[in-house]
């Protein structure tokens, strides 16, 4: 199993210019919502590199989806010329939570699937109550059997209202998908107004769906006959583009991002700033230098447009950095903090209850043995370990791997003494 060995105190402050990758979180359900379309789709800007991307093209070829990757372009073109298998095997979906947004759209298709309940990054619990409760005022009816959800609308998908308790990304995704083609209208309340669902409805908009925004997180779906292919390009990715930000932050470091919005990071680079960055933003490009000393923060987690529960971690690590004390409050997930144990094994001193972490700002890592254990941590512990005296070996980081893509050649890119060993 791949480990990156990384020597810190080598990287004297990281430098560079990085392109950002097409975003993961956006990419997935565009590919998932395929399967509502008969003519050929084109996605570009997909980031190939992120292993999630591989298991979902294996995952719709496994259920009938012809895809030709580009790989030097970066472009999926997917087709759909007969009726798509309605099982979605437990081995595809294992691993990655974003599995389950097929469901909605075999739903929205076929009227019918069975699908296994999807793994993704163990955040703490990842319930699809939601999805479920949504599809059934869709005219659904479900049964769990041994793992599946065998669910089905017999006398078709039929629009209605649903409201959100709590906003939920793959959630709203789920019914827009289940929605597209259903016997009237749905209104669908406190939906997530995250930069990648925004651009999966523009996605479905421009074949031909009709959503509507009703208020800041309501929409109003009217049922279509059908979509006509197109081509898409995906938006930047950025949590990525603030991980490697941060990479910056933490080493006195000098870097420009390019190919990314920077109003999707509004909540995070006004922290940034805060805590001491220099940062200039333009419009598809996002520059930060960081000179100071770092001032610490207090930071909650929320929703869109709020402070991003994915950039948490690695805000985390910088903060650890920082001369003084900071607090976070993790609202999304109750497992968000797996970075911290292995960050302390560096010196830091973070301590945590319950949602809450209190960082103790830190100047002295050293580097150390650790294991990563999500995605995003994954990152967190890299910055850790640049930011260390020394050496440090983090091994299972196919976690990272999942999402970042190019993860061991952008790092080696800004300067990082980085080397991959099994
Ligand atoms: N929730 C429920 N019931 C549901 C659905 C969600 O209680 O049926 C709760 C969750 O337990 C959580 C909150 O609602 O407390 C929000 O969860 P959400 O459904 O929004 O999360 P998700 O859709 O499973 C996506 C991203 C995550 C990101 C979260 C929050 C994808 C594939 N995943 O997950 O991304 O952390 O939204 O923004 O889009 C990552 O990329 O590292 C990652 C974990």
């Amino acid at each position: 199993m791949e480990k990156f060995l990384i020597r810190g105190s080598s990287t004297k402050g990281v430098r560079g210019t990085l392109s950002c990758s097409g975003a993961k979180n956006a990419a997935l359900p565009l590919m998932a919502s395929s399967i509502l379309f008969n003519s050929t789709v084109t996605l570009k800007n997909i980031p190939l590199g992120a292993k999630d991307i591989q298991t979902m093209i294996i995952l719709l070829k496994s259920l009938g989806s012809q895809i030709k990757i580009l790989k030097k372009k970066k472009i999926l073109k997917i087709t759909n010329n007969k009726k798509h298998k309605l099982l979605v095997k437990y081995k595809y979906i294992s691993t990655m939570r974003a599995g389950v947004l097929v469901m909605g759209a075999l739903l929205g298709k076929y009227n019918k699937c069975s699908t296994a309940l999807s793994g993704g990054c163990s955040l703490g619990p990842r319930p699809i109550g939601y999805h479920l409760a949504g599809f059934k005022k869709l005219n659904c009816k479900y049964i769990l059997k041994q793992g599946y959800i065998n669910i089905s609308a017999n006398k078709g998908i039929k629009g209605n209202k649903y409201y959100f308790p709590k906003v939920s990304v793959t959630g709203t995704s789920n019914l827009i998908l289940a929605s597209i083609f259903a016997r009237g209208a749905t209104v669908l309340k406190n939906i997530s107004i995250e930069p990648e669902v925004l651009d999966l409805i523009k996605f479905l908009k421009n074949g031909g769906a009709k959503i509507y925004f009703e208020g800041k997180r309501t929409i109003k779906i009217y049922g279509v006959k059908k979509l006509k292919g197109h081509s898409h390009e995906v938006i930047g990715d950025r949590i990525e583009a603030f991980s490697y930000l941060c990479a910056a932050a933490i080493t006195r470091g000098k870097i420009k991002i390019n190919k990314i919005n920077p109003r999707y990071l509004r909540s995070e680079i006004k922290i940034l700033k805060n805590i001491g960055c220099k940062i200039k933003i333009n419009k598809t490009s996002i520059d930060l230098i960081r000179t100071n000393k770092l001032k610490p923060a207090n930071i909650k987690t929320a929703p869109f447009p709020g402070f991003a529960t994915d950039c948490m971690p690695m805000m985390m690590a910088v903060l650890a950095r920082s001369n003084g004390k900071s607090k976070i409050e993790e609202t999304i997930f109750s497992n968000r903090y797996m970075a911290a144990p292995e960050l302390v094994r560096m010196g830091a001193k973070i301590y945590i209850k319950g949602s809450t972490a209190t960082i103790i700002g830190e100047n002295n890592f050293n580097g150390a043995d650790c294991i990563s254990s999500d995605l995003r941590s994954t990152f967190a512990i890299i910055l850790g370990a640049i930011a260390a005296e020394g050496k440090s070996c983090i091994s299972r980081v196919y976690h990272g791997l999942r999402g970042y893509s190019d993860l061991y050649k952008n790092l080696k890119k800004i300067g990082v003494n980085i080397k991959r060993i099994n």
